[in-house]
């Protein structure tokens, strides 16, 4: 018997910081051994190159010149993301309060977001399949994705994820500032620049009390179905 499935698929991920999105979406993409697309990476790599070239972060005209000269590479691959900013390795420097804390005065500018949507589709293009994880894939970027999750979780939840995971990173930090932080991007996500919107046909999952496993089989149970829908009629 011969099954000649094997058509190309986009997952969104979507969801606000500390949700669980980016374990979940690395391990989903690790188990269907397809590119893991970080979204969020690439508008802290920008915040990063404003903050090497001495940008002022309230000037959109400067953060937008300096978006445009950006040369940005992924490595999509599973298991994690590698980040090359202008061919210099930057994985770990994105990951700082410092850069946190830079990258929403570039996220909430359209132009800098017009220019990674563009760059973000041109990977999905190259790539066929991926998991794309962020907060607009399944609503502006990938709007006929195949799958799309909406990813949740109660604040006090997300901060402790979060803190755990800068402390893997090896960011000097406390969970209350990092549950300050989480607080005021809430507060940002509310607002019409970059607002966080919960794509109409995603399926929502409230991971507050899910480990990271539970909600990679629920997401795999999930893309498994539609595949079997899609599949063609095998042939013998
Ligand atoms: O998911 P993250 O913490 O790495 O995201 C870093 C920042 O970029 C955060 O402020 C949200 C923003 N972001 C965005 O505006 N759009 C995306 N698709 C991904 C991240």
């Amino acid at each position: 018997m011969v099954s000649s499935y094997n058509a190309e698929m986009i997952i969104t991920l979507d969801g606000p910081a500390g949700s669980g999105k980016s374990t979940v979406a690395r391990k989903l993409a690790a188990r269907l051994q397809i590119a893991y697309l970080d979204t969020g990476a690439m508008y802290r790599a920008i915040a990063l190159r404003c903050q090497r070239h001495g940008c002022d972060f309230n000037n959109p005209t400067q953060l937008i010149a300096n978006a445009t000269q950006a040369q940005i590479d992924l490595d999509c691959g599973p298991t994690h993301t590698r980040v090359l900013l202008d061919g210099d390795e930057v994985s770990e420097a994105i990951r700082s309060m410092e850069v946190n804390q830079a990258t929403p005065y570039v996220s909430r500018i359209p132009a800098i977001r017009q220019i990674l949507v563009e760059q973000q589709r041109r990977i999905g293009r190259d790539l066929g399949s991926l998991v794309s994880e962020g907060r607009d894939q399944g609503s502006v970027v990938f709007p006929d994705a195949d799958a799309k999750f909406f990813l949740d979780a109660d604040l006090p939840k997300r901060a402790e994820r979060r803190y755990h995971e800068m402390l893997t990173d090896g960011v000097d930090t406390t969970y209350e500032a990092v549950l300050e932080n989480l607080r005021t991007r809430d507060g940002n996500d509310q607002h019409q620049w970059a607002p966080l919107l919960i794509p109409g046909n995603a399926i929502q999952i409230n991971t507050t009390h899910l480990n990271i496993s539970e909600v990679v089989d629920m997401l795999l149970k999930e893309i498994e179905r539609r595949r079997s829908i899609l599949k063609p009629a095998t042939q013998s």
